[in-house]
């Protein structure tokens, strides 16, 4: 593959990183664009989008399959991207890296496979009430099966999870406690160690859902402590449609396939199939190779910055959008963690989310507005949804300036 890494430049120039990607540099609705919407998807800079076009254009072949050149080539990438994704998240072992399609499958996954052989009927999963559908309803759906029981950690009126409760909710029966390492809607960064800790001592399992972490912080599975870890690439700057699956060995090696059918066995005969060895026992199918490959020049984009002053200019912007909210008046935000990704969930008293996200979008503002797929959070807060700000390493000052600019606009026709 001779797609060009990054340069090194550890050092964090905002203006720099936003012109490596070319989507931003256009116009929405007459306007500049300013894309906010970066926990729903971020942008994709040109190392991405060069490495996927140039693993079409040189390499294409599928993996582990031929004697070919082009099939040797693609395996070499695909397995050269395994092992940066294993790095990424100081993995023990490249093997321990599942590709899946995204946080979504890696959670469902675990729940079909794990799930069915670990939890039985009495047993108890805890989840929390900041969590993503993506971590609830697969473990609603295998309590039902399992006859097990879901439990659910509150939250403070500043949006952490209440500790002590899940203190108070731990005990034998618990299985599994599946947690989200930073919340999408409010932003809360989770004690996920903590937790990891309270959890296994009481023979429990952590399931940490990383989606809206891994973008941000650096992960470390073997400080978190955790035994299984979902993200995807396409919130970190990588692809739609690819994400990693890390999970404990023992636990991966003793767990029966998710899906069937080839890459995923060792032998098959009607008399009986055995299964292939990590990583590939969970690999049915041939697998998102393009996807592989720009996930990993992704991790190697964020590597090539400095990440510590990329977080630090994150935190900048939601500092400073906070004092801009206060300043416009009539903003209620919605949770206010001591810490937390770079999101700014809000509403306009008297106005309705999806009507500010619309108005907002007329003036070039991309902002998401909703429920966040996150009901239960919603309704315990007694809302409908917020309106969400989520900032990337490539937004400015500037744009800060762009949303209230036009929310003061807003304010004016909604209000
Ligand atoms: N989970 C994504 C979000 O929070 C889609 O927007």
């Amino acid at each position: 593959m001779s797609a060009a890494q990054p340069a090194q430049r550890l050092e964090f120039d905002a203006a720099a990183v936003r012109g490596d990607f070319p989507i931003l540099q256009q116009a929405v609705n007459g306007r500049q664009l300013v894309y906010l919407d970066n926990a729903a998807t971020s942008q994709k800079p040109s190392a991405v989008i060069d490495a996927v076009d140039d693993y079409y254009r040189s390499c294409n072949a599928n993996v582990h399959r031929a004697a070919h050149a082009l099939s040797g080539r693609a395996t070499e990438a695909f397995e050269a991207a395994r092992r940066t994704l294993a790095d990424f998240i100081n993995s023990p072992a490249a093997e321990e890296v599942i590709w899946v399609r995204g946080t979504t499958e890696g959670i469902n996954l675990v729940a079909a496979s794990w799930g069915r052989a670990n939890i039985g009927s009495g047993d108890k999963i805890i989840v929390t009430q900041l969590e993503h559908h993506a971590n609830i309803v697969p473990w609603q759906l295998l309590a039902q099966q399992q006859g097990a029981e879901l439990l659910v950690v509150p939250i403070t009126a500043s949006g952490e999870l209440d500790l002590q409760v899940l203190q108070t909710l731990l005990d034998k029966r618990v299985k599994l406690v599946a947690v989200g390492h930073a919340s999408n809607a409010l932003g809360t960064l989770n004690p996920v160690a903590d937790i990891v800790a309270m959890a296994h001592a009481v023979g429990a399992k952590v399931l940490v859902d990383g989606a809206q972490a891994a973008p941000h912080w650096p992960v470390d599975v073997q400080a978190l402590g955790c035994d299984f870890y979902a993200f995807s690439a396409h919130k970190m700057f990588g692809p739609t449609g690819i994400g990693v699956l890390w999970g404990r060995r023992e636990l991966l090696d003793a767990m029966p396939p998710y899906q069937s059918g080839g890459e995923m066995i060792e032998r098959v005969s009607f008399s009986g199939t055995t299964f292939n060895a990590l990583p590939y026992k969970f690999e049915a199918g041939t697998p998102n190779i393009a996807g592989a490959i720009g996930m990993a020049a992704a991790v190697k984009y964020l590597q090539s910055l400095d990440r510590a002053a990329a977080l630090e200019h994150e935190s900048a912007l939601l500092e400073y959008t906070l004092q801009q909210a206060a300043a416009l008046g009539a903003i209620e935000r919605i949770g206010a963690p001591a810490q937390a990704a770079s999101i700014f969930s809000f509403n306009i008293a008297g106005a309705h989310p999806a009507d500010v996200g619309t108005l907002l979008d007329q003036q070039g503002v991309a902002v998401r507005a909703g429920h966040h797929c996150a009901q239960p959070l919603m309704e315990y807060l007694h809302i409908p949804g917020t309106v969400r700000a989520s900032f990337s390493i490539y937004n400015t000052f500037e744009e800060v300036d762009l949303l209230f600019a036009a929310l003061e606009k807003v304010k004016g026709l909604l209000l």
